[in-house]
């Protein structure tokens, strides 16, 4: 037998650039244009955008090839969808030389990203995420996907972006009900990373609920920071990056369970409770914070009831097939304290019996 060894060197390293402020959306084409003069502009958005001012602020009246994704939404976030997109870029002759647009929340920016990794073996693409979550936490750091119908982000792909635009303008628009829950990304964040920045926004929660732009921009500042960081650490998620999924694991089975009817952020909510639950059993003194984050929520006016139809098998049965399981069992990002994740044996997520999981699952399930 002859053997043959291949060696693929280390893909380089890259960067972009993140600009965050107020009511420069209408100068964002013209800077895509420029900074790469040689590329042809597929634009993805969705129908809820596809109403607001937005993309007509973005387009400015010019008339650029574009997908409208419908129903806007997690619905829609799937593989039918994907090749719906692509076969719309092939049939208009779009190359190599292709940059995509995503404008838009979270699933816009999750199959925009994911459209352009795999469209004739990956185009660039610019991120311009006009919701909470997105701006704090989905347009950066490349995760990109759709998801199965069995679960979240099934298909996927690491897609760095090549720019991202954040405008908190494009937060006005928003419904209530998504601007609150999308906050839940910024109090993960300051969770995870930085007590101080917990601090400023719990103090500062009534104006960044009327959506003034100073706190906006400020928290969009804070949320890139603390992502950026982690991201450049480990931007395949070997350890260190998986301190950005606390509140996931349970978060993301509420959601699935759900059926997508609960928002991502008010999934994660409660996930970050099933979390402070689960510090508690361990001795980790969260007791405190507990109280705090259920203030939040509820100024947040975040629904934290899981529907009657979830059941503690169901949620158990989603979190054994999370992506980042050992032995079917997933693995818990856990706080020492408020801005400081467990650190324990070399591991950013922790082994929990299954015990104390059931254990909180009941309780939030109450
Ligand atoms: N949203 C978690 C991450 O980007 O790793």
């Amino acid at each position: 037998m002859k053997k043959i060894k291949v060696k693929i060197p280390a893909f380089p390293a890259s960067d972009y650039t993140i600009e965050i402020g107020s009511d420069f959306l209408h100068t964002i084409l013209p800077r895509i244009k420029k900074l790469f003069p040689e590329k042809q502009i597929f634009i993805i958005t969705d129908s809820n955008i596809a109403k607001t001012k937005n993309l007509k602020l973005l387009l400015d009246k010019e008339k650029l090839p574009k997908y409208v994704i419908t129903p806007a939404g997690e619905k829609s976030k799937n593989i039918n969808t994907v090749v719906k997109i692509i076969e719309l870029m092939e049939k208009q002759a779009f190359g190599r030389d292709t940059i995509v647009i995503a404008l838009g929340g979270g699933t816009v920016g999750d199959m925009a990203g994911f459209v352009a990794a795999i469209y004739k073996r990956g185009v660039d693409v610019v991120q311009i995420p006009t919701t909470t979550v997105a701006q704090a936490d989905s347009a950066i750091g490349g995760k990109t996907g759709v998801d199965s119908l069995v679960s979240k982000n099934a298909f996927g792909s690491f897609k760095n972006p090549s720019a991202v635009f954040i405008d908190v303008n494009t937060l006005k628009t928003l419904d209530e009900k998504q601007f609150n829950a999308g906050l839940v990304e910024s109090i993960k964040h300051a969770l995870i990373a930085d007590e101080k920045y917990f601090d400023y926004l719990k103090k500062n929660l009534e104006a960044i609920l009327a959506r003034k732009n100073k706190p906006l921009e400020y928290i969009a500042q804070k949320n890139c920071q603390i992502k950026a960081s982690v991201v450049e650490q480990d931007p395949f998620e070997k350890n260190k990056r998986r301190i950005l999924n606390y509140g996931h694991t349970i978060g993301h089975a509420v959601e699935s369970a759900s059926n997508y009817k609960f928002l991502h952020g008010q999934s994660v909510a409660i996930g970050i409770l099933a979390a402070n639950l689960i510090e508690q059993k361990l001795g980790l003194g969260a007791r405190e914070r507990l109280e705090i984050l259920k203030d939040i929520f509820s100024k947040l006016k975040i629904n934290l009831k899981i529907p009657k139809s979830v059941t503690k098998k169901q949620l158990l049965d989603i979190i054994s097939r999370d992506k980042k399981a050992v032995k079917k069992w997933p693995r818990f990002v856990l706080l020492e304290k408020t801005g400081k994740v467990l650190y324990r044996d070399g591991q950013y997520a922790q082994k929990v019996e299954r015990k104390i999981v059931e254990d909180a699952i009941e309780i939030l399930l109450k």
